[in-house]
């Protein structure tokens, strides 16, 4: 099956996902699930945690708030929104943008998985310390985690079931929003991403 048609299979089964806990309010608040978008031959994959009110409006992917900032993280090393993948480790956005619950990411992680297997990127940028708790582990390098204080910004190399990835941990946008100090280290921290271009 072409990349196109396996993505719109994992669509399809989210717009039918009712036994998601969050199925109920994604449709009494005529919210979408949010799949992700960009390219399906991306070099580089981002992930987020779950989508804000915005993007469940839109079905679109770090389109609100946090989206800009992460614009204009990728304006300031020269890389176009179109080349890479933008997704989140859970698709439907939970009520008032509290935290993920476990059992939540649990029941989306796979749909996660598939889109790694068909995009099969070789740099996974992780948006927060859900996306990063989740791929260190998949990629087998779980014994390697550390609070995301401690090794934002760090270059790690892991394994998935196509082979071989570098994962870069990085704080989420949302942290930075409200705090320059914050905005400063995120931005030094995606530097990094250059090297992988
Ligand atoms: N925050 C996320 O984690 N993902 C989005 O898509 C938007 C905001």
């Amino acid at each position: 099956m072409e990349k196109r048609d396996q993505m719109k299979q994992i669509r399809d089964e989210l717009l039918d996902f009712k036994v998601s806990p969050l199925y109920v309010y994604r449709t009494e608040n005529n919210y979408f699930p949010v799949i992700g978008e960009g390219s399906h031959d991306a070099r580089i994959v981002f992930i987020g945690e779950a989508p804000g009110e915005q993007e469940a409006k839109t079905a679109r992917p770090f389109c609100g708030r946090s989206g800009k900032l992460l614009d204009e993280m990728l304006v300031s090393i020269n890389l176009d929104r179109e080349k890479v993948y933008i997704t989140n480790l859970v698709k439907d956005r939970p009520q008032n943008n509290r935290d993920p619950s476990f059992e939540e990411i649990q029941l989306y992680a796979p749909f996660l998985d598939r889109q790694l297997d068909i995009i099969r990127p070789r740099v996974i940028i992780m948006l927060g310390r859900h996306s990063m708790n989740y791929c260190f582990e998949k990629a087998g390098i779980k014994e390697q985690l550390e609070p995301i204080s401690k090794i934002h910004g760090k270059v790690f190399k892991g394994k998935l079931s196509y082979g071989e990835v570098i994962l870069l941990p990085l704080y989420h946008p949302a942290y930075a929003l409200y705090n320059p100090n914050n905005k400063v280290t995120l931005f030094e921290d995606f530097k990094h991403v250059q090297q992988f271009l």
